[in-house]
């Protein structure tokens, strides 16, 4: 379930707020117009929480397994380093998994910005080793 846990973390708590796209040529999209050369915001946490694709969205279900989930963005231009942030990340749920049987944060200090979901600080308060 290590991938699945990390897929449903980013589908829940999108990293990168928004992102842009130039329209190239007029788009329509359900029913809208998108004229050509248009600067548009894709806002990630709205659509991995759309409720016409993810049944119950505001919860977290380590279980759902989100693999079409939208915060390492979409196309051509999706993420480059997600090979790498998904190894990392799941060397790490692993290592947690296997080593820690409890592990208790304090309430984190948001670090406001407009394009990443950033933590100024979030401390590990409590571990107890498995
Ligand atoms: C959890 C970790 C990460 C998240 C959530 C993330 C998210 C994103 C998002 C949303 C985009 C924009 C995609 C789009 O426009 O459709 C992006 C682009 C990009 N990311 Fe990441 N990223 C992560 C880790 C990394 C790492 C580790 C690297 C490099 C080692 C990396 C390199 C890049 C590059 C080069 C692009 C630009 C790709 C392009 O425009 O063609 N990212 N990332």
């Amino acid at each position: 379930m290590v991938p699945a846990a990390f897929a449903e973390v980013l589908r829940y708590w999108a990293p990168v707020h928004i992102w842009g796209r130039k329209a190239t040529r007029d788009v329509e999209i359900d029913g809208v117009t998108i004229p050509s050369g248009a600067q548009v915001g894709i806002l990630f946490g709205a659509g991995n929480r759309d409720p016409r694709h993810y049944a119950n969205p505001d919860t977290f279900d380590v279980r759902r397994n989100p693999v079409d989930h939208l915060s390492f963005g979409y196309g051509p231009h999706g993420c480059a380093g997600q090979g790498l942030a998904k190894l990392e990340a799941h060397a790490i749920i692993e290592a947690l998994a296997r080593r820690v049987k409890t592990l208790a944060l304090s309430d984190e200090v948001r670090e406001p910005s407009n394009i990443t979901r950033s933590f100024e600080v979030l401390q590990v308060e409590k571990v107890v080793a498995a």
